[in-house]
């Protein structure tokens, strides 16, 4: 049932019902047509109440329809509001928990709106590339005043239902019941004719053409690569400068653009990426989850820091142990310094920076954490320091303690295989700076326990982190996808780029760091040691020796003062570096390469699709759950741009044949065994598929 009928004396009420937050989904849709008809009908009926069951009024047309004809099927969200705004008997909106999208637009076509406090009242369609196009554009303005409007529409951002009250969208705030609150009030409208209309009021604005022009100046500034903000300027603007009808026209034309657009589809992709992340097929949605009230940290380094402020920030007490006090301190007053810079910067009051400090403390003893519920190692990477600690853990941690690993290439499984309790290790591979970085693979071994999958999971999202799952493999989905990347951002230099030329291809696709500027920033020499194990690992692998070479003259980045590019002491900007560019040169006709004019779209092609190729590798073995899952990784925590949706979305929107196409012709290049089509990407090329 979509929505409910029921009578309540001679007010109608109907119900939204479509768990879980009542999206206007055809069903609904026609249901609530229904409803009104069944409602005017009726001559009992004085008035009808529309509110919704569960722990929304509604979140919004159902955003899952707008990839089918659904979406428009009749009846569409606008003849529901037609139907509703033009009834003969007054319709009341009894708004409660969630309002938004085409919910708020619903709510605005009503003849009156109640609603109860903390209620989240948005038109958040800007946030998926769209603008509300059920008359949101032109009806908020009418009852917020057109600042106030276009600041929640351009932002999508909810307010609080009370911090509304004063304005016309309500008509009354109800405390207690909300039902008899509702009822009660349409009792008292119920013979109040004519009915209002919002689409009935003036805006009331002088001088909106300075206000709009100054909003199209900020606003196109701000919005990037994406369309529709300034959109939503031009279709609020008809609010004030075109009769009613004719801005809903305008409005429509906008929305089914945007709708149609790749940047709107990429966020729509994006928004139900993350959400599908976090659902793990062979583990129930309502596994018993482990409590985590107890957090310890192993290694007070760059990652154990930040990892422990994560928890202190969701209010869990942290403990962090070192092997060495100057270590800990060392640890703690980088710590204590980031809290400072964030408290100068205004955006931490002093009683929560006291808080976060007075939940993280420091310790060399195991004995002092045997109690956590949850124990995070951030050591050195690698295997005998792992084996030490996890034979410690194992030794002294309550029974019943997860033990996470953050280790970034290292095998789970042989770290698990240190202890006697493999089943309650996991790795946390989180990423630098730990606690500013969104993304979190959540490393499953072969024998992790599912109620533990299912805590860090969970966990995840309390300390506000996107977690995808991963299994075990060198690098996990993200840092393994990103080999293929660098190395071909090293081939590419030897064959004729320089690494601005490669930043900037890359950068003008949208990436925030090309990966040049990207190794100066983490550090070159983190690679460098990686590939000396690769060297001895996996001889057969190939690299460019460019990155040894420009670690041999110390060049690690920006942390030495030098890397790919020059840097002036105090100055974070990158400047193009002779020393590296004639190394590059003098490199190339070292390998006997005579170099060449290379082009940007070949640059971006030969970057992308080696994570292409190597996601569909990783999906094939089943080390990523969905492409969907990698997409959020590379969104979450690699810069991939937005509006691009992630490499496996970005490759289904150029079409899979053509991402073939032009692999086939790079593999005719130097080093083209790296480009053997992943049997999967081959696969669905051919059925006509797409990986999401
Ligand atoms: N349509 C379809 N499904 C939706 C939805 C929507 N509008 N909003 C949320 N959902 C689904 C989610 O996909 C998720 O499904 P799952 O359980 O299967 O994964 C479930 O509802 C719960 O979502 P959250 O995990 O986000 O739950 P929260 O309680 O944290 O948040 C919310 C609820 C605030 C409503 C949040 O989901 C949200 O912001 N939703 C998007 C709202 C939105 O953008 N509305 C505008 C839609 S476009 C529109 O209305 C066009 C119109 O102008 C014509
Ligand atoms: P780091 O060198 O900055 O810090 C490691 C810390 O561990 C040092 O403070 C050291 O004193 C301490 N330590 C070493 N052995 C110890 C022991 N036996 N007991 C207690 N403390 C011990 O290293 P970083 O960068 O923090 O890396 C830690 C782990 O995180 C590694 O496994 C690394 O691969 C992983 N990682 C690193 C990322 C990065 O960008 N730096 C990103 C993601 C993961």
């Amino acid at each position: 049932m979509s929505a409910e009928y029921q009578v309540k004396g001679n007010i109608a009420v109907i119900t939204l019902n479509n768990p879980p937050v009542n999206g206007l989904g055809h069903a609904s849709r026609a249901a609530v047509v229904e409803g009104m008809q069944q409602a005017l009908q009726d001559e009992a009926i004085t008035a009808i109440v529309i509110t919704g069951a569960g722990k929304a009024f509604s979140g919004g047309a159902d955003i899952k329809e707008f990839n089918s004809t659904k979406a428009f099927a009749e009846p569409s969200l606008q003849t529901v509001i037609n139907v509703i705004e033009n009834a003969s008997k007054p319709v009341i909106a009894a708004i409660h928990s969630v309002c938004m999208g085409g919910g708020l637009e619903l709510a605005l076509a009503c003849h009156y709106r109640v609603a109860t406090a903390g209620a989240q009242i948005a038109l958040p369609e800007v946030k998926l590339g769209i603008l509300p196009g059920a008359g949101g554009t032109q009806r908020l303005p009418r009852v917020l005043g057109l600042e106030m409007a276009l600041n929640m529409i351009v932002s999508g951002t909810p307010v609080v239902s009370e911090k509304l009250a004063k304005t016309g969208l309500f008509n009354q705030m109800l405390e207690g019941d909300l039902m008899q609150g509702a009822i009660d009030f349409a009792n008292t409208v119920a013979a109040t004719r004519p009915l209002p209309r919002v689409r009935d009021i003036k805006i009331d604005y002088p001088n909106h053409e300075a206000f709009l022009q100054f909003s199209r100046n900020t606003v196109g500034a701000m919005a990037g690569p994406f369309p529709a903000p300034l959109k939503c300027v031009e279709a609020v603007a008809a609010a004030v400068t075109m009769k009613f009808d004719d801005g809903i026209q305008l409005e429509r034309q906008l929305f089914l653009e945007l709708v149609q657009s790749t940047e709107s589809k990429a966020l729509r992709h994006a928004f139900f990426g993350e959400r599908a992340a976090g659902k793990i097929p062979d583990v129930p949605e309502d596994t018993p989850l482990r409590p985590i009230k107890s957090v310890a940290v192993i290694g007070a380094g760059t990652m154990g820091g930040g990892i422990a402020m994560n928890f202190a920030n969701a209010g869990i007490p942290v403990q962090i142990l070192e092997m060495k006090q100057e270590a800990l301190d060392k640890g703690l007053a980088t710590i204590r310094k980031n809290y400072e810079n964030t408290l100068k910067k205004g955006k931490l009051t002093q009683e929560k920076f006291e808080q976060r400090l007075a939940l993280i403390t420091g310790t060399m003893s195991y004995q002092d954490i045997a109690q956590a519920d949850l124990v995070i190692e951030a050591v050195f990477e690698e295997m005998g320091v792992k084996q030490q600690v996890f034979k410690k853990l194992d030794e002294v941690m309550k029974p019943g303690a997860i033990m996470a690993s953050n280790t970034s290439t290292l095998d789970v499984d042989m770290i698990a295989s240190f202890t006697q309790r493999p089943q309650d290790v996991i790795g946390m591979h989180f990423f630098s700076p730990a606690n500013v970085m969104k993304l979190l693979e959540i490393v499953r071994g072969k024998a992790t326990a599912k109620d533990v999958l299912a805590t860090v999971m969970a966990l995840s999202k309390k300390i506000k982190k996107t977690g995808v799952v991963s299994g075990v493999c060198d690098g996990f989905i993200g840092n393994r996808m990103i080999e293929q990347y660098s190395r071909q951002a090293g081939f590419l230099l030897e064959e004729g780029c320089t690494p601005e030329q490669v930043d900037k291809a890359v950068e003008k696709l949208g990436f925030a760091m090309g990966p040049f500027r990207m190794g100066d920033l983490a550090g070159n020499d983190i690679g460098w040691a990686i590939r000396k194990r690769r060297y001895i690992d996996k001889p057969l692998v190939t690299y460019s020796k460019t990155a040894d070479l420009l670690c041999e003259l110390g060049r690690y980045g920006q942390k030495t003062g030098a890397g790919w590019y020059d840097y002036k002491p105090g100055d974070r900007k990158a400047y193009p570096s002779q020393v590296v560019n004639d190394m590059i040169v003098q490199h190339s006709a070292d390998l006997g390469i005579a170099r060449r004019n290379i082009s940007d779209q070949e640059i971006t092609e030969r970057l992308i699709f080696s994570l292409v190729n190597e996601g569909a590798h990783i999906l094939e073995e089943g080390i990523a759950m969905r492409a969907s899952d990698i997409d959020m990784v590379y969104l979450s925590g690699y810069g991939f741009p937005l509006h691009r949706g992630g490499p496996m979305f970005y490759a289904d929107t150029l079409g899979l044949p053509n991402v073939i196409m032009a692999m086939d012709k790079y593999a005719k290049g130097r080093h083209g065994d790296a480009w053997k089509v992943a049997a999967l990407l081959a696969k669905l090329a051919k059925e006509g598929k797409t990986f999401n």
